[in-house]
């Protein structure tokens, strides 16, 4: 019963989406607008986004370096920009970054923007904060646009993810994922431990009948034994 009604609410949503995303669409948190194009993430009808901004808007930022990888509309780059941070959004979609460009203006707040799959352009940077709000589905994606939902069909996207989070990144850096009961949580905490991090459950909020996680990920060594 309960994935019958699961079913029902995927199939009522995509249609929403369809037709909501015609055209771009506007979106705002906290004053800040963004107009976000049809081929973008759209955070209006989802709800990971809204959670993330609501969980920074707990953390102090001023004078942080904060990346936001995979940016999508950007909202959450712009609201942690107005917070203080330096920051640097990225995504593999040109789309999103030529749109958060402009809503960027708009805003007059000031975000970096990087085109980069992952970390490959990006190898190199510090951050204090790095958030990840990543696509989750199993299944392989067809174009620049489904590569917000789809991770591959085996979650080639994570391996990768985690690949280079432990190769790159600095133990010191505040990582930050939000996933839904939706995914496949476990197997993707399985991929992260194949590269000696670990998943701790730092939110867990249900909207709509569906929990959310933000998981901050660590790397396995520097765990208190
Ligand atoms: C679920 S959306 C999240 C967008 C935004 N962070 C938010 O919370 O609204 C995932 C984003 O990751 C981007 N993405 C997917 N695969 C990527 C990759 N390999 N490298 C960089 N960005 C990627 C997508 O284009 C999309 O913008």
């Amino acid at each position: 019963m309960r994935n019958l009604i699961k079913k029902t609410l995927h199939f009522f949503l995509k249609l929403g989406l369809k037709l909501f995303y015609l055209k771009p669409r506007k979106y705002s948190y906290d004053d800040i607008t963004v107009i976000v194009h049809p081929d973008v993430f759209p955070p209006q009808l989802t709800i990971s986004t809204k959670i993330l901004l609501d969980f920074l808007s707990l953390i102090k930022l001023n004078n942080k370096t904060v990346l936001e990888l995979g940016c999508g509309s950007g909202i959450i780059s712009l609201f942690a920009s107005k917070k203080g941070a330096t920051v640097i959004a990225t995504d593999i979609n040109q789309t999103a970054l030529e749109y958060l460009k402009k809503n960027s203006h708009r805003n007059s707040l000031k975000v970096e923007l990087i085109h980069s799959d992952l970390f490959n352009n990006i190898e190199n940077r510090i951050f204090d904060y790095i958030i990840i709000n990543p696509p989750y589905y199993p299944k392989i994606p067809k174009n620049v646009k489904e590569q917000a939902w789809f991770c591959g069909e085996d979650f080639e996207y994570f391996k990768k993810l985690f690949k280079q989070l432990t190769n790159h990144i600095n133990t010191s850096f505040n990582i930050y994922m939000i996933l839904s009961e939706d995914c496949k949580i476990d197997y993707i905490k399985v991929i992260a431990t194949k590269s000696n991090l670990v998943f701790d459950t730092v939110l867990e909020k249900k909207v709509f009948g569906e929990k959310n996680y933000i998981f901050q990920i660590k790397s396995k060594t520097l765990e208190p034994s």
